[in-house]
């Protein structure tokens, strides 16, 4: 049997939405799309690595199912995270003729799923939308919790609204044609979430590092849906990131800037990886987090093939960082953890605290 999680949204424009978690459930795909989002027709946006191994097969199967779906490629990568993108697939919908009555189905990693819910967000001023997420960082992080969006020159995601799905179905399944370094990069975020909100969570993933990495149905299973349910806590929580959902952004800090250096061509959840163990080496160097936790971070990230240290040139990207939304009136903010399984809180009550360069740079010169 399938894991079924119900994802509540208290907020009056949205509902609640059920994730479910199955080997095999891509089967079950058009059955309970039919269940929950009712469409005229189904737009199955799918990027061309993905298109052959899931995208084509799962549309074969909504028209065998009797419902009218138009496949529609897309161009895989950060890279086509666009604008142009976005304006190149309305254009296609429009082209075919969809409706108000249509339906977004976003088959791939979380580009994909970002983009493709960018599209539902605004085609038509808002269509329903089912995210078949077929990236481990998809299925536990970028999956949930209802954010749509595309990246600009000026930095990632900048571009975008709220937007929550009808329908998410997780097929770990999928995860065979995914190629290792993706598979590393999705087990960073659940190694986030362990840090920040669960103890037992973050030692069981060291624990089944080789079952996770040799994709054991038993353990995908259970690490998506103990992620799902953690990130789905959060957001139900804070729907709107006005205060406790900035916890998730742990390593994204650091993360994000190195990222933005890279041009996007490291891996999301690499740079998240460095950007944990530079923001535990900073909590440690603070005195706010517990002695010896960069070195349980490096411990579980090298288990799972991700980098365990963090790179000695951070000066330039604190520039780089006063550009990220999180940062408050220019100066960039951080998560820093208490010890493994939950967040420090700064002296006002905040669940970000203020970066200071100078300390972050000797943070990770020593780190
Ligand atoms: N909305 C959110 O809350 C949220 C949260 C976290 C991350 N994100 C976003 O997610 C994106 C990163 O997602 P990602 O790591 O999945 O990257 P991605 O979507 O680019 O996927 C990586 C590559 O693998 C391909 N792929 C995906 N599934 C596959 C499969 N089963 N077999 C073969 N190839 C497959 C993709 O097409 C792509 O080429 C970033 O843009 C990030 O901003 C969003
Ligand atoms: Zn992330």
């Amino acid at each position: 049997m399938p894991t079924r999680l119900h994802v509540d949204v208290p907020h009056a424009h949205a509902r609640g939405y059920d994730v479910i978690i199955g080997s095999g459930t891509l089967e079950d795909v058009p059955a309970r799309v039919a269940a929950a989002a009712p469409a005229a027709v189904y737009a199955l946006i799918t990027p061309d690595d993905v298109v052959e191994p899931w995208g084509r097969r799962l549309a074969a199967a909504m028209l065998a199912s009797g419902l009218p779906t138009e496949l529609i490629t897309t161009q895989p990568g950060e890279a086509h995270k666009t604008r142009d993108e976005w304006a190149r697939l309305t254009d296609r919908m429009l082209e075919l003729g969809c409706g108000r009555d249509c339906c977004v189905i976003a088959v791939g990693g979380g580009v994909t799923g970002d983009l493709a819910g960018f599209v539902a967000a605004t085609y038509m001023r808002g269509v329903s939308f089912v995210q078949v997420p077929t990236s481990l960082l998809a299925m536990v992080d970028a999956c949930v919790g209802g954010k749509t969006g595309v990246d600009t020159a000026y930095g990632k995601n900048l571009i975008g609204a709220f937007h929550t799905p009808r329908l998410v179905v997780i097929d770990p399944h999928v995860l065979s044609t995914l190629p290792l370094r993706e598979l590393r990069a999705g087990l960073a975020e659940a190694v986030k979430h362990g840090a920040i909100l669960d103890e037992a969570y973050f030692d069981w993933i060291e624990a089944h590092a080789d079952a996770i990495l040799a994709l054991d149905d038993a353990a995908l299973e259970q690490l998506i849906a103990r992620s799902v349910e953690l990130k789905a806590g959060i957001v139900m929580d804070d729907v709107f990131e006005h205060g406790r959902r900035a916890i998730l952004n742990f390593g994204h800090t650091v993360g994000h800037a190195l990222e933005l250096r890279a041009a996007y061509a490291l891996p999301h959840g690499f740079a998240v990886a460095e950007g944990m163990i530079a923001e535990a080496a900073l909590g440690e160097r603070a005195g706010v987090t517990e002695a010896g936790t960069q070195a349980r971070m490096a411990r579980v990230l090298a288990a799972l093939g991700l980098p365990a240290s963090a790179s000695a040139d951070i000066t330039g990207l604190l520039e780089s960082m006063r550009l990220d939304k999180k940062s408050r009136a220019g100066r960039p903010r951080v998560v820093l953890l208490e010890r493994v399984g939950s967040v420090a809180r700064d002296a006002d009550g905040a669940w970000t605290h203020e970066l200071n360069a100078e300390a972050a740079q000797h943070a990770i010169d020593g780190a």
